[in-house]
């Protein structure tokens, strides 16, 4: 389960509005970077829209790391959402492994129990591995070269996951390959500007 394309939004902006960031564009982002990408593979664009647009919604609760993982996991099951929550869950880890996690554990015991049991669980599907590419493409102006990007939160967070870091350059060549086009050429990473 997962909501409608407005009621997607809705959320977002009504997250935006308990706090405030430039996650909210970078939401925006990898929700255009996964549509386009889903039209050229044939998989469900509105679907990996709304995916795309929820993938980091636990932010509603405050700047936190491991926690916004958690965050967006409990708060999009609430909602009934499942399969929402289940993208909160695996965009920010490589494999099934919780501690590879790149970022503060700033999680309690309860929260660091779910995570790893539910990663133990989660079976990775196209859209969860989708999902990883564009979150690691979307900057909160526009598109942005992975490698940039990746070089970014590395500076930011003081360290990136090298696992995780190889990790992305694989599924960006190997959906390029699907796509017999370029990633940046899909997305119109030259003109694509968030809001506009
Ligand atoms: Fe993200």
């Amino acid at each position: 389960m997962y909501p409608s394309r407005e009621e997607a939004e809705r959320l977002l902006v009504e997250a935006e509005g308990c706090n405030p960031g430039p996650w909210g564009n970078h939401s925006r982002v990898a929700a255009h970077c996964a549509e386009a990408i889903a039209a050229r593979l044939g998989l469900d664009p509105e679907k990996a829209y709304v995916l795309g647009l929820l993938h980091d919604i636990g932010r509603k609760y405050g700047k936190r790391h491991l926690g916004h993982v958690s965050d967006g996991y409990s708060y999009m099951m609430s909602l009934g959402y499942d399969e929402v929550a289940q993208i909160c869950l695996t965009h920010s880890f490589s494999d099934h492994d919780y501690k590879k996690y790149v970022g503060n554990f700033d999680t309690n015991e309860e929260e660091t129990a779910l995570i790893r049991d539910k990663l133990l669980e989660a079976e990775f599907d196209d859209y969860d591995y989708l999902i990883q590419l564009c979150d690691a493409i979307a900057g909160a102006e526009g598109v942005m070269d992975m490698i940039e990007r990746m070089s970014d939160v590395k500076a930011r967070y003081g360290d990136y996951d090298p696992v995780k870091w190889d990790s992305n350059i694989k599924l960006k060549a190997y959906y390029e390959e699907k796509m017999g086009m370029d990633l940046y050429e899909v997305v119109d990473k030259e003109h694509f500007k968030p809001g506009a």
